[in-house]
């Protein structure tokens, strides 16, 4: 294995977004997937695409286990599937690479969904039923992911109604996300109790946020009650063991949840920041924009390009006083140049942190290579290999050669 004390300079992906799954509840939901299930075939080509680890120079990789693969069905276990993702790390450890293994990345095997979405209080005994097959069989992982942004999971799949199970109401929200820090907590102990050495954690969505306009008070009440739920509420339930959940117009709630000091590291996705204005004829009074403001740009999903805000969130989640890793930052362009850019000014911030006392052990660029982007598909460019969708060919792009580059000369 990788040296503890070493930098983890690595890319992130999930399983779902690289292969698709026959048995997800993703592959139901999106009928663009219809026409091409297997995304990138990754399932069948993965000892190809792990072999651009070695040409990138990476140290680390993260992936996750594609939960509907392992268990198709309720009570059948896949043990071909295990194996699969048991010789992804195997091929890693022989490659000097630390896998970093997320177990769940927003997708669910469809008869969870159906009969045990995270609202129901029997969720907690399915997924923890899995993540204890997982755990027990997979030989070689020190770094685990428990829940990929379970923020946005909440928002996508509770609030917005975006993502499965397709709910639109705060109180099933509010049980989700408490069912879900419940199996935190549970799979955490569990981890622990194979590994005492074990680094756990989830990968929280952070964005930089901002009041649209500044002047204007209800702008600034917005943004700020958003940062505090968006950003912090969770740092704090892992200080507290307590969650606190505002919402605009709403009676604050504060309910406990079993996961205080769960955490070896703190694993932060940042990708941009967002302005916030009120708008009475919005959902919960809230407009949401991207403005280019400091002329960094947009990327071809609309998002700004925000270095800065990357340093607020580190300095923010430093509170935890736990090792901060960066587990995904990326951007989707067709433009190699931006691509390069960006990550530059993404590195340079972290950086300029750890100099300043901030412990950052690690960078994921999002992502090895292009894949099925959730709610915009195959467009969004956000690999450092480009995948032909038609004839499955990867091709290195600048940007690759520039972070094989990056690695090399940061001596972090
Ligand atoms: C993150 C997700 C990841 C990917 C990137 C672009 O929020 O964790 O799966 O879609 O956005």
């Amino acid at each position: 294995m990788v040296k503890k004390d070493n930098f983890l300079w690595g890319v992130a992906t999930s399983a779902f977004q690289l292969e698709g799954s026959p048995y997800a509840d993703w592959a139901s939901w999106d009928s663009m997937l219809d026409s091409n299930p297997d995304v990138t075939h990754h399932y069948t080509l993965y000892k190809d695409d792990l072999r651009l680890l070695n040409e990138l120079g990476v140290n680390a990789y993260r992936f996750s286990i594609e939960w509907s693969r392992i268990q198709p069905k309720e009570n059948i276990w896949d043990e071909e599937a295990i194996a699969h993702y048991q010789d992804i790390i195997d091929i890693l450890v022989r490659n000097n690479i630390e896998p970093l293994v997320t177990i769940h990345h927003f997708t669910h095997p469809l008869w969870f969904i159906k009969k045990f979405p995270w609202h129901k209080d029997n969720s907690i005994e399915k997924f923890v039923g899995f993540a204890e097959k997982i755990i027990g069989r997979l030989k070689g992982v020190r770094y685990w992911i428990t829940f990929n942004e379970p923020y946005v999971l909440l928002l996508g799949g509770y609030l917005e109604g975006c993502m499965p199970p397709g709910v639109k109401d705060v109180s099933l929200a509010v049980k989700a996300l408490k069912n879900i820090l419940i199996c935190h907590g549970k799979v955490y102990d569990m981890i622990h109790s194979a590994d005492p050495h074990a680094m756990v954690s989830v990968a929280h969505n952070m964005a930089a946020l901002a009041p649209w306009r500044r002047w204007n008070p209800m702008d600034r009440l917005l943004s700020g009650i958003a940062k505090y739920f968006y950003n912090h509420s969770l740092l704090d339930a892992f200080l507290t063991g307590r969650l606190y959940l505002k919402f605009p117009f709403r009676k604050p709630l504060e309910i406990s949840v079993p996961i205080k000091d769960k955490l070896d590291f703190f694993g932060v996705n940042y990708y941009t920041r967002v302005h916030m204005r009120f708008n009475p004829f919005k959902k919960m009074g809230v407009e949401l924009r991207h403005r280019d403001i400091d002329g960094y740009g947009l990327t071809d999903m609309g998002w700004e390009i925000h270095p800065y805000g990357l340093e607020k969130v580190l300095r923010y989640a430093s509170k935890m006083n736990v090792p901060l890793i960066i587990t995904e930052n990326g951007i989707a362009t067709h433009n190699d140049r931006k691509k390069i850019r960006f990550m530059k000014r993404h590195v340079d911030v972290i950086e300029k942190c750890i100099k300043n006392g901030v412990d950052v052990r690690g960078y994921f660029y999002w992502s090895l290579i292009d894949n099925y982007e959730w709610l915009q598909g195959l467009d969004a460019r956000f690999g450092l290999y480009k995948v032909d969708f038609d004839t499955l060919e990867r091709k290195p792009t600048k940007a690759a050669t520039y972070y094989s580059y990056l690695i090399k000369s940061r001596a972090f």
